[in-house]
């Protein structure tokens, strides 16, 4: 389907075929009643000239008087139209006719017609027809030429004796002839043809001056349209304080007013709006501020904590540790059993402390990256040294599958090396036989470190969050394996530090296996 672009195309097209309809229809309905009207009048005068030269040639008819008739014809022969003219007698004689050639000329028969004959003779009916002779149009009119006969005087005697009153005004008809005139309606043709020209000629000016008229009354409607449309077009782009003049109290000015108060609304919502964003924007960095400071505050407490209780704690530790060697066999074994615990506890508190203050550093966003080039075999060493103390080594075998020949990897080692370490404390916490293995390799680009352990195994409904801070799963009831929650949660955040992935298989019952996977980079020097 054709769309229109504009609204004035829309109405100029709309109304432009319904004025060519009209215009058609108005032309052909005026262009018969003219060709009617001509045809009238033509049929008329054929008509009256029939009659006339009917009433005026009675006498020659009668008498058959061929220079009476000529003279008769005279009347019809030089009218204007004329096409030819005869003059029967009785029984249908044709008495004259011009012109003289008029059988050759338009080949018709110069006797009437049987049914012609009968309508004359009985009914003195007079008997009209149009007809094509070649290309061209006649009428042609017959009537018939009668007689009057007044009563004779000695009729009138015979009634008079038979005691009637005699009707003097009696007068009878006899057809004794007939006129047959035709006129060329040539005409009537070329009158329609110069009023087609006419017409065609006016209905095309009117055509053309109505089309402007319907241009100009088109742009007339839709220019207010096209005005509200640019100023909405405006006010869309943000110049809501735009107002459009109302010219008109129609639809378009009611639209235009509606128009210029739903952008006065919306300019005052928007500045309030406006207002309220600078007043919360305010409000927010006031909060800001607040928060900075009590970020600072934070530090600043978490500085206190390291200095207040970590330096306390470790003293505590090396005076019990040193207690426990001095006193070795002079204290009783209870005495003893109490400073075993007294230490555990001192030990495990500082481990918290230590976690809460690194995932504090994290968290606080001032956790540094010192990239080297860290030598994996020495790191695996050194973690396993760690973590070897803590081992029941009956129970459990610690492996490492790590190739001799692997690549030194360009992170930051100390971070690496808590992360190791903190899967390996789990590993042997959630061990009690069985076997540990830590294993390192580089693949595709990638260095993948991984901690396997045949302990207790993790249910798959708690593996998403086991990286969750203080999160413990189902252990976090049970008196049998201390811990924070904390580990893994670290563990989780200096892998992403390190821009690296860590990920996580386990069976409960059959073990775990914890993966982390770091992006192998290349040192400023170019080397791995
Ligand atoms: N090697 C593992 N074997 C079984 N469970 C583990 C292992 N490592 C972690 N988990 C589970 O994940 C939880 C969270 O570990 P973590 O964050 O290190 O806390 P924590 O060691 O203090 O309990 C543990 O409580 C335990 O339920
Ligand atoms: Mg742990």
């Amino acid at each position: 389907m054709f769309q229109f672009t504009t609204f004035r195309a829309r109405v100029f097209w709309s109304l432009v075929p319904i004025f060519c309809v009209l215009l058609v229809f108005i032309g052909f309905g005026d262009f018969y009643e003219q060709k009617r009207l001509a045809e009238d009048e033509i049929k008329g005068r054929a008509r009256s000239m029939a009659e006339n030269l009917a009433y005026s040639g009675r006498l020659g008819v009668l008498t058959e008087d061929r220079w009476l008739l000529e003279a008769a014809l005279q009347s019809v022969t030089g009218a204007a139209d004329f096409a030819y003219v005869w003059i029967y007698g009785e029984k249908w004689k044709p008495l004259v006719h011009a012109p003289e050639n008029v059988v050759n000329l338009m080949r018709l028969k110069p006797e009437l017609d049987e049914q012609g004959k009968n309508r004359l003779s009985q009914h003195g009916e007079i008997h009209f027809r149009t007809f094509f002779a070649g290309s061209q149009k006649y009428v042609e009119y017959i009537v018939p030429v009668a007689s009057t006969q007044s009563n004779s005087s000695y009729e009138l005697q015979v009634e008079l004796a038979a005691g009637g009153r005699p009707d003097i005004s009696q007068k009878r008809q006899q057809t004794i002839g007939a006129v047959r005139l035709g006129l060329s309606m040539d005409r009537v043709d070329a009158h329609m043809g110069s009023f087609l020209q006419w017409r065609g000629w006016s209905v095309g000016l009117f055509f053309c001056l109505s089309t402007v008229a319907i241009y100009i009354f088109a742009d007339r409607i839709t220019r207010p349209i096209n005005r509200l449309t640019e100023h909405a077009k405006k006010m869309s782009q943000g110049l809501l304080s735009l107002s459009i003049p109302v010219a008109s109290r129609d639809e378009i000015g009611q639209l235009s007013t509606a128009f210029n108060e739903m952008g006065r609304a919306l300019n005052e919502l928007y500045l309030s709006l406006e207002r309220k964003v600078a007043e919360r924007t305010k409000q927010l960095s006031a909060v800001n501020e607040k928060l900075a400071e009590a970020s600072e505050h934070k530090s600043r407490f978490l500085a206190n904590v390291n200095h207040e209780l970590r330096t306390p704690l470790s003293s505590i530790i090396g005076y019990a540790r040193l207690l426990r060697r001095e006193t070795e066999g002079q204290i009783s074994s209870l005495q003893r059993d109490n400073l075993e615990d007294l230490l555990r506890n001192a030990e495990r508190l500082l481990a918290l402390i230590d976690s809460l203050l690194d995932l504090a550093k994290i968290e606080s966003g001032k956790m540094e990256v010192h990239p080297e080039l860290v030598q994996i075999d020495e790191l695996v060493q050194s973690a396993v040294t760690t973590i070897e103390p803590m081992l029941n080594k009956e129970q459990i075998r610690l492996v490492c599958d790590v190739p001799v020949d692997i690549a030194p990897v360009y992170t930051d080692g100390e971070k690496l090396r808590q992360i190791l370490l903190n899967l390996l404390g789990n590993a042997v916490k959630f061990t009690n036989r069985g076997e540990i293995k830590i294993s390192a390799c580089q693949v595709n680009g990638d260095f993948k470190l991984a901690v396997g352990d045949t302990g207790i195994g993790i249910d798959n409904a708690d593996l998403a969050r086991i990286f969750e801070e203080f999160d413990r799963g189902p252990l976090a009831s049970e008196g049998q394996y201390h811990g924070t929650g904390l580990g893994l949660a670290i563990v989780k955040r200096l892998v992403d530090v390190l821009g690296g992935s860590i990920a996580v298989e386990s069976e409960v019952g059959k073990g775990s296996m914890f993966t982390v996977t770091l992006l192998i980079k290349k040192s400023q020097n170019g080397s791995l």
